[in-house]
């Protein structure tokens, strides 16, 4: 029997794509898999030796990493902490799995672009992060093309689903809290499905790809743009929402005016493409709403 570690399989992503991966339902899951899902309070990846020894004792054929520090804002602010997690982290699981002779799925994010091309990024543009969450990811992802041969990086871009905070939930909510939403509209990518990009994950996995993915839904928008449709397809009336630029909300991470990822490789090598962000935010929207 094969065997799936998912690390992080708690969070957002993780609780959608281990539901893929354990649910016989889905076409695209890899058969014959024992699936295995681990998150902080099973192994912390920042500790070096028991992360070794709980992987090399599992002795998994697959390892997908998602576990990170996903708080951008927090990332400016606790540095070591962003870089023990994010990139350490990635390196101890990294040193498992070769030892186990394990392939390691990483997921990236756009980050590790600066926005200055002004056109979808390709997997072979060079990086150079603006932020300390992006410096961090691209040295996990460094790390790991250091330790391991057969890797795939998966990089990707405004997540939101139904397992985690994220800008959908905090949109719907300020709207029940406020007639006036303020969303920054300089700042330009595709926000991406869970479950679209946990499909094109094990999709990769089972061409058995290599190497460095984007994967992202089609077309793109700014967060004030996807905030409009959010409360359009949602029916929200009598909220208004004024649009801002980066500079005026003032956070402290300093993030990529335009970040698209251009997703063509994935599409040559795999067939596949994720259908556009309006669509899959209206499945979305109807499931949490309806259900
Ligand atoms: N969210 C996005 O928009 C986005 C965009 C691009 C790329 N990504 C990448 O996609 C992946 C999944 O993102 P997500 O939004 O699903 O993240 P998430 O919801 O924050 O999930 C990450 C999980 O990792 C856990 N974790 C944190 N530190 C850990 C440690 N030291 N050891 C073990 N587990 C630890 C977290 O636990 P706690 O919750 O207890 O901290 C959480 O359950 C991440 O690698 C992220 O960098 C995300």
């Amino acid at each position: 029997m094969k065997r799936v570690l998912v690390i992080g399989a708690m969070g957002m992503l993780g609780r959608d794509l281990l539901g893929m991966l354990r649910s016989s339902k889905e076409v695209d899951t890899p058969k014959g898999f024992e699936v295995v899902g681990w998150d902080i309070d099973e192994i912390d990846i920042r500790q070096e030796g028991s992360t070794r020894s709980k992987i090399e004792s599992l002795h998994p054929n697959l390892v997908i990493n998602l576990a990170a520090y996903t708080d951008v804002e927090g990332c400016e602010a606790n540095r070591e902490e962003a870089f023990q997690v994010n990139a350490e982290g990635m390196k101890h699981v990294a040193m498992a799995a070769k030892v186990c002779g394990a392939k390691v799925v990483y997921l990236s994010t756009d980050y590790v672009f600066d926005g200055k091309k002004n056109e979808p990024y390709l997997e072979s543009d060079s990086p150079n992060p603006l932020n300390v969450y992006g410096q961090t990811k691209l040295n996990g992802e460094q790390y790991l093309q250091e330790k391991v041969e057969d890797y795939l990086i998966i990089r990707t871009q405004w997540l939101y689903g139904r397992y985690g905070r994220n800008f959908v939930s905090s949109i719907l909510r300020q709207a029940k809290e406020k007639q006036t939403l303020t969303i920054v509209d300089d700042q330009i990518g595709s926000p991406t499905y869970t479950v679209d990009l946990s499909r094109a994950i094990l999709t990769l996995i089972q061409h058995n790809s290599r190497g460095i993915f984007h994967a992202a839904n089609q077309d793109v928008c700014t967060w004030y743009t996807f905030g409009q449709a959010i409360l359009k397809f949602s029916r929200v009336e009598g909220v208004s929402i004024i649009p801002i630029t980066s500079k005026a909300f003032g956070r402290s991470a300093v993030r990529p005016s335009y970040s698209v990822l251009s997703t063509r490789k994935l599409e040559r090598e795999t067939g596949m493409s994720l259908r556009p962000w309006s669509e899959a935010l209206k499945e979305y929207l109807g499931e949490i709403n309806f259900k």
